[in-house]
């Protein structure tokens, strides 16, 4: 309901870029496509009163309801629009844009006496229903030199679903080959294989929610991301795939078995370890919005099993930040070769273990909980039934808010840096840096698959994720209201910091789905030694270029008129 209301909203605004198609040809593309062509306007379009400078009034009605739901992911993942981090939906180079104040969205201040821009927002995008409207916007791109990009969820932290002036294509859920969104089979064979697995297959577009739900139904885990919204065969999955679950169980690309896939040559593939290889493996790390559009995915799951779960919070001073940390990085390689996965922070950490009973973790834990309780902080250790019962009680519960512009350093630490004295010293002294100077935490993601038996290259992450024990983060972020340069020194602060990172752990890696915007030899950073094989995969199925993404495999460099946009 709430789309029909943006599109009927100041259709005169509408913004005509820089797009090379004839109007004839976007009649026709919008007749082939069968009603599914659409215009698009910026989220926060009908607060505003000047919307591309065509006067338009502003619609209250429409307006309160945005203000209401602007930080929600559930309410602006199913638009087409708006991106978790909306800072991608501005022109961020020129100020163009059309924001509200995420601190405080009734603030006026955002929209009166303002033009609402379309930013890097796709004027036109097409709501994909089938494999065939896939095809139909390939030959269109090659045929007019129009730029595509691809859109499920919008969580994307580098800006790489959407660019300005392109056609977006847009999964909002593809049904997969069974006319299901999601299907459970407790013996699936690869197509050309002959061992079976059980699975689930979900349809593009499909958020880890409904998936974790949907595997609970039938007995089964999911080895998933830590939020709601994430499209589980979208970039999430193709560009690695961390669960808190992955210590023991894998990344998600360790765990996908099969793929079907429009390439840009107009091809449906199903692509496996028997078909198409090496797309397979491309598929599995070499990152999304790249090699084709994912129709669907079938990832291999485990029977239904039962959690020790540690929540352990306590207000965070000035004081107790440093000793806190100091204990997270004496403890990290022990509560690893445990089988702990989670989130943790200088103010407290939630972890998952899939292989102790309650006795032991509480044991295990017993250090982190000895000092939040000196803190007079709030400690649970207890076992739950499922991934679901974990999911809905820990994470749906506390939906974290998005919506400000925001924007990751990250980096895989190795677990030789917490081996030593030194190397445990070196981390525990960046991080109190990164907290007195620059006011800044850390939050490690442990969701490397440390304990999983991998088969050697079998996927094209790079080969750091597999001797990390961390995916170190944190973050920059600034006002709707910053200027070109306050944003400029958020990049370059993050940048400045991640070195300090890079530093103290040659020769590993980040993850491609996460990080440094401006991450500096991103083909090995991403990828290690397997880069060059990636590159001519990425040249076989797509050898007229119609897809491209900052950073991506085959990336045409930051001067591209898609990047008009970035910093
Ligand atoms: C709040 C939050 C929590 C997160 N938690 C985790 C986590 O726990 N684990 C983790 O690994 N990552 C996590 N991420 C990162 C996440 O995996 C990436 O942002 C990922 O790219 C999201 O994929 P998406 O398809 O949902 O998003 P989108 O932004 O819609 O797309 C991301 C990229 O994939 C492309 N794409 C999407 N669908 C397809 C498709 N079907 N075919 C081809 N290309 C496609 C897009 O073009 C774009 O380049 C998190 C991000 C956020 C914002
Ligand atoms: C504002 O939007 C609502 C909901 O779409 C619509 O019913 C109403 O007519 C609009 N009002 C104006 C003044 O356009
Ligand atoms: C924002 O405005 C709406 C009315 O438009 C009101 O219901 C709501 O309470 C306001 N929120 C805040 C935080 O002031
Ligand atoms: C896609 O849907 C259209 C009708 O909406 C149908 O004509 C076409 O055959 C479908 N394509 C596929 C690949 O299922
Ligand atoms: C299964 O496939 C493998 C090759 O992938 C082959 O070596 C093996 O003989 C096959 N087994 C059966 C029972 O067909
Ligand atoms: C799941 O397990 C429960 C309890 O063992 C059982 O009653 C139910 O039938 C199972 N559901 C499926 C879909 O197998
Ligand atoms: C914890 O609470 C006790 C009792 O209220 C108080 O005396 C103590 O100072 C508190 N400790 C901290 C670190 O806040
Ligand atoms: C932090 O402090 C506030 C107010 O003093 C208190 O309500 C809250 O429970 C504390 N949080 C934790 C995790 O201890
Ligand atoms: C530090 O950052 C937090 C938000 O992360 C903010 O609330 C706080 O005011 C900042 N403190 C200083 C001293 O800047
Ligand atoms: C990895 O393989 C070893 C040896 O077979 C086994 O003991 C261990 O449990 C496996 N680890 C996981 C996480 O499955
Ligand atoms: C941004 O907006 C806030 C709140 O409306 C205001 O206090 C601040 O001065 C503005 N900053 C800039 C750079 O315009």
């Amino acid at each position: 309901m709430f789309i029909s209301i943006l599109l009927c909203h100041s259709l005169a605004a509408f913004a005509s870029t820089q797009v090379h198609a004839t109007p004839e040809q976007w009649t026709a593309l919008g007749r082939d496509l069968g009603g599914r062509l659409h215009t698009a306007l910026p989220l926060s379009s009908p607060c505003f009163a000047t919307v591309n400078g065509v006067d338009v009034g502003r619609n209250e009605t429409e307006c309160a309801a945005i203000r209401q739901g602007y930080t929600s992911p559930s309410f602006r993942s199913p638009l087409f629009s708006p991106r978790m981090f909306p800072q991608w939906e501005t022109c961020q180079r020129t100020s163009q844009k059309c924001l509200l104040d995420s601190n405080q969205p009734n603030n006026s201040a955002a929209w009166e006496g303002m033009d609402c821009e379309q930013g890097s927002v796709s004027p036109r995008y097409v709501r994909l229903n089938n494999a065939t409207d896939v095809q139909i916007a390939f030959r269109f791109a090659q045929e007019t030199g129009v730029m595509l990009s691809i859109k499920a969820s919008g969580h994307d932290y580098k800006g790489r679903s959407g660019a300005p002036g392109s056609l977006g294509l847009w999964i909002r859920i593809l049904i997969s080959s069974n006319s299901c969104q999601m299907t459970y089979s407790p013996d699936f064979v690869p197509e050309g294989g002959n061992i079976s697995y059980p699975v689930i297959t979900a349809g593009a577009g499909v958020p880890f929610q409904d998936l974790y739900k949907f595997a609970d139904v039938n007995n089964v885990t999911i080895v998933g991301g830590y939020h709601q919204t994430i499209a589980a065969s979208g970039g999430w999955v193709m560009g690695g795939g961390h669960s808190i679950l992955s210590p023991v169980f894998g990344l998600g690309v360790d765990r996908v078995l099969q793929f079907r896939i429009v390439t840009p040559d107009g091809q449906i593939r199903v692509v496996n370890e028997f078909q198409n290889p090496d797309l397979f493996w491309a598929l599995r790390g070499g990152g999304a919005g790249t090699f084709g559009l994912v129709l669907e995915s079938t990832m291999l799951v485990e029977p239904r099993m039962k959690l020790q779960v540690a929540s352990i919070h306590f207000n965070q001073t000035r004081q107790n930040a440093g000793p806190f940390l100091e204990i997270l990085v004496e403890q990290a390689l022990k509560w690893s070769q445990e089988g702990w996965g989670g989130h943790m922070s200088p103010s407290g950490l939630i972890n998952v273990n899939p292989l102790l009973t309650l006795a032991q973790a509480k044991r295990s834990m017993r250090p982190a909980v000895d000092f939040a309780l000196s803190q007079n902080g709030t400690v649970v250790i207890e076992e739950l039934p499922s991934w679901q019962a974990f999911f809905s009680k820990y994470v749906l519960a506390a939906e974290s808010a998005i919506g400000a512009p925001t924007i990751q350093g990250t980096r895989l630490i190795p677990a030789q840096n917490f081996a030593s004295d030194d190397g445990k010293a070196s981390l525990v002294k960046i991080f109190t840096t990164m907290f007195n100077e620059f006011n800044i935490s850390m939050n490690t993601v442990v969701g490397t698959p440390f304990l999983f038996n991998s088969t050697k290259g079998a996927t094209s992450v790079t080969p750091a994720w597999r001797k990390s024990i961390w995916h170190l983060a944190f973050h920059g972020a600034w006002t709707y209201n910053a200027t070109v340069e306050d944003i400029r020194n958020q990049y370059e602060l993050v940048s400045n910091i991640n070195q300090m990172l890079r530093d103290i752990t040659p020769g590993s890696g980040a993850y491609f789905n996460e990080g440094d915007v401006h991450e500096p030899d991103h083909e090995q950073s991403f990828w290690g030694d397997n880069y060059p094989a990636l590159l001519e995969i990425k040249r076989k199925y797509d050898p007229y270029g119609l897809l491209d993404c900052w950073q991506c495999v085959g990336w045409k460099g930051p001067e591209d008129e898609r990047y008009a946009c970035y910093l």
